[in-house]
């Protein structure tokens, strides 16, 4: 293993009813001013925003609504929310809802309590949060992204059309409450999204040096295949519990940093997807699943023994009579296979893009992968869009 310091400061509770049975105590440590934060209103129509409100309200607690937080949030969104929570005064952002609701609320932690400008601060460049921010409790709805554990915020500015991700573990939440029937009316294309998405996170880690023996490999085969087993599952029975959980803490366990570390990591893919979401608004797991077949057909060889061990021990294949290579090309069509069975789109003009010229501007907006097997150039990188259209 390569050397690593580890923390994650937020404290995950998981299981039916984590909310009623958790929350009551946990506000108690703050003050009485309470930001909620929600999406574009899901939590109004299956309940869980009456059931929170009543908590909340027995808790004596003030309470100023943020709504509206759409998917792929903005800078914008955030200054919205920063203007909010200064002036409820905010000892607590609580965030209802999925990755798009918590990155915004991080940031709002964030610009909430900084006088100048956070995106250029923040996410523009890397920078150093050494004073507090506003508290921050999660209470997921829809899993995928992981951000309930980690301190990643994927913000987008509108006006620059950059979306990009910075990971704080000052921004981390201090809770995260995460009750997987609360994810059970999440409608099945953002559902099969979301877990896409984390399974991309894992091939991201997995795919990348070292590659010697060590435990983040080894454990994330098993958590791959975790996912492809309880997603089969999940479509089979929608309501099937065990599976709708594991999926739930799966997702959790692909970006809460346990799997990379001692990894160095290929975040390729989602690179070539935040250009795409800054330029098109299209959704995270859908663009991933369009690109990731195309990018692993670029390099597949360059990490062959990699993805051949992928094919053997994800997908099962067999390795008799195959070479390295071959078995390699195996374990990518057989992700792509998987996509096609899950119902995932597999070109650009499935996610609704018609136009062909805007892939120039696209590419243009993407950096090369540090941790990738071949480090792209510009022109790799439109050919690559220019196969998924
Ligand atoms: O907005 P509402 O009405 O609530 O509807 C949401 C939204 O339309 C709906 N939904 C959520 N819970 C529901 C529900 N519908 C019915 N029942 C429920 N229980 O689901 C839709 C999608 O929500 P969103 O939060 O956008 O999805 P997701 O969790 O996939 O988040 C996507 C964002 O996270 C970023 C993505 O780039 C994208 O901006 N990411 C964040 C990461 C991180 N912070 O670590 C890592 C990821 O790689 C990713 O980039
Ligand atoms: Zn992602």
């Amino acid at each position: 293993m390569e050397d690593f310091v580890f923390e994650n400061s937020t404290k995950a509770y998981f299981g039916k009813k984590a909310v009623s049975r958790y929350l009551p105590g946990l506000l108690e440590q703050y003050g009485p001013n309470v930001m909620l934060a929600y999406g574009g209103g899901s939590i109004k129509r299956n309940g869980i925003y009456d059931e929170v409100m009543a908590i909340l309200k027995a808790a004596g607690k003030n309470v100023t609504e943020f709504a509206g937080i759409l998917s792929n949030p903005t800078y914008a969104k955030v200054l919205e929310g920063a203007a909010v929570a200064r002036k409820c005064r905010a000892d607590l952002i609580l965030a209802v809802g999925g990755g798009s609701v918590f990155d915004c609320c991080k940031a709002v932690s964030l610009a909430a309590v900084y006088d100048g400008d956070v995106w250029a601060g923040f996410w523009a460049k890397a920078g150093t949060i050494d004073f507090p921010t506003v508290p921050l409790g999660i209470i997921l709805t829809v899993s995928g992204t992981g951000s309930e554990m980690n301190g990643g915020a994927v913000i987008t500015n509108e006006d620059l059309k950059v979306k990009t991700g910075r990971d704080y573990p000052a921004l981390n939440a201090r809770f995260a409450l995460l009750d997987p029937l609360y994810t059970l009316s999440v409608p099945r294309k953002q559902f099969v999204s979301g877990v896409f998405d984390s399974l991309s996170h894992m091939m991201e880690i997995y795919f990348s040096a070292p590659d010697t023996d060590n435990v983040s490999d080894s454990m994330n085969e098993a958590l791959m295949q975790s996912v492809i087993r309880n997603l089969r599952a999940a479509l089979r029975n929608p309501a099937d519990y065990n599976a709708r959980s594991n999926l739930v803490w799966l997702s959790t366990m692909a970006e809460n940093r346990i799997l990379k570390l001692g990894k160095k990591t290929d975040f390729q893919c989602h690179i070539l997807e935040h250009s795409l979401g800054a330029y098109t608004d299209c959704n995270h797991g859908c663009g991933l699943s369009v690109l990731h077949p195309v990018y692993y057909r670029h390099i597949y060889k360059d990490g062959a023994a990699k993805f051949a061990r992928f094919a053997t021990r994800v997908w099962e294949i067999p390795a008799e009579g195959k070479s390295r290579e071959e078995l390699a090309k195996a374990g990518v069509e057989a992700l792509a296979a998987f996509i096609r069975e899950i119902g995932m789109p597999t070109t650009l003009r499935e996610l609704g893009i018609q136009d062909k010229s805007l892939l120039k501007p696209v590419a243009a907006g993407c950096t090369a992968s540090p941790g990738s097997y071949r480090r792209m150039d510009p022109d790799e990188i439109y050919q690559i869009f220019q196969e998924a259209f």
